[in-house]
């Protein structure tokens, strides 16, 4: 079966054509980093309209690349959220007009279990799995029995995890983007500040980041009124210390508390190189997946990935309308 699916949930218009939910025939995703890092993160009008702007390229692209028409094209699929509303519906209104104009059945994809599904691209998910769900938007532990059968264990009570790398190299002056930057940096320094684990002793599966983040920018507006230099490197070293002591301590937790065959780490957090190194040494008695880099931060590959089970276990809808329920959370099919 041969997906077109499309993804514009944030600052990324991604178009892929995905063979039975593994082959990734062309990936096109065109990022507006540079754009929205002008203003220190993404500006949500503006996504929109650059969205409107490059669409119908990226849909032009992605065939072009995978060397199909749309008659070749058996299903269409799109992130219904969550995700900015402007950015989604671009999307959304691209791939039902496409489907529309080629009379093709369409499906909406919970761009969460988008971001669940890009390790079963490279990788055969085995269940029961367990997800450490780690984006800009989310902070999610999730416990799957079969194909797309989620049950959410535990959330972020604040801020994602993401986020709160962007707010605090947003606070050290680095750039958006914040968490390659910071993990980048951290690789350099040491964990001297002797920052805060929240929530490690306490709420099971839950998460909280913003007093991780108050702690840091404490830290920095006290330095600043001394006169006083911040160690950079040092800072984004103790922050990641903090934030992976605490959410590799709750996946193994977890990992021990169900009977799981393996665990899946995704969102574009999973990207981080302190995490990838840290969670095989101290998780070491489990089978880990994370996807290939390229499919860790927002794609369409992974919405094609998570489209054909979900097709298999749902079908298409049966007119080319979305919408109507709400689609802010990880068990909202
Ligand atoms: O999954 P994603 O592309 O978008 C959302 O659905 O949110 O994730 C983007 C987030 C940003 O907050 C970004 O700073 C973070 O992922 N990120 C990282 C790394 N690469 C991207 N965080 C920590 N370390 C990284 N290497
Ligand atoms: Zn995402």
């Amino acid at each position: 079966m041969i997906i077109l699916a499309v993804e514009s949930s944030c600052d990324e218009s991604s178009v892929a054509i995905v063979k039975d939910g593994k082959e990734v025939l062309s990936h096109i995703i065109l990022s507006q980093i540079d754009i929205h890092a002008i203003y220190g993160g993404v500006v949500p009008e503006i996504a929109s309209r650059n969205h409107v702007v490059h669409m119908t390229r990226v849909f032009e692209q992605a065939l072009l690349e995978a060397n199909v028409t749309p008659k070749d094209i058996d299903l269409v699929a799109v992130t219904k959220g969550p995700g900015l509303i402007g950015s989604l519906l671009v999307g959304i209104n691209a791939a039902t007009t496409f489907a529309f104009a080629h009379q093709l059945p369409l499906i909406g994809v919970n761009h969460l279990h988008g971001h669940i599904y890009a390790a079963n691209i490279d990788h055969d998910i085995k269940f029961p799995a367990l997800a450490l769900l780690v984006s800009g938007g989310h902070t999610e532990l999730i416990y799957m029995k079969g194909h797309m059968d989620f049950k959410l264990l535990g959330t972020t009570l604040d801020d994602a995890v993401g986020e709160a790398y962007d707010k605090v190299a947003r606070t050290l002056g680095l750039p958006y983007p914040g968490g390659p930057i910071v993990d980048k940096l951290a690789q350099d320094g040491k964990d001297t500040y002797n920052l805060p684990r929240p929530f490690l002793d306490r709420e099971a599966y839950n998460f909280s980041f913003s007093g991780l983040k108050s702690a840091v920018i404490n830290l920095v507006h006290n330095a600043e009124q001394k006169g006083e230099k911040v160690r950079t490197n040092d800072m984004c070293a103790s922050f990641q210390a903090s934030v992976l002591d605490v959410i590799i301590d709750k996946t193994r937790h977890a990992s021990e508390s169900f009977d799981i065959k393996q665990i899946i780490i995704s969102g574009g957090v999973a990207a981080n190189k302190g995490l990838r190194n840290r969670i095989y040494n101290e998780i070491p008695n489990k089978e880990i997946i994370i996807p290939k880099m390229e499919y860790c931060t927002d794609n369409a590959a992974m919405i094609g990935a998570a489209a054909y089970h979900q097709f298999l276990i749902e079908g298409a809808l049966p007119n080319y309308l979305l919408g109507g329920e709400s689609t802010l959370n990880i068990e909202n099919k």
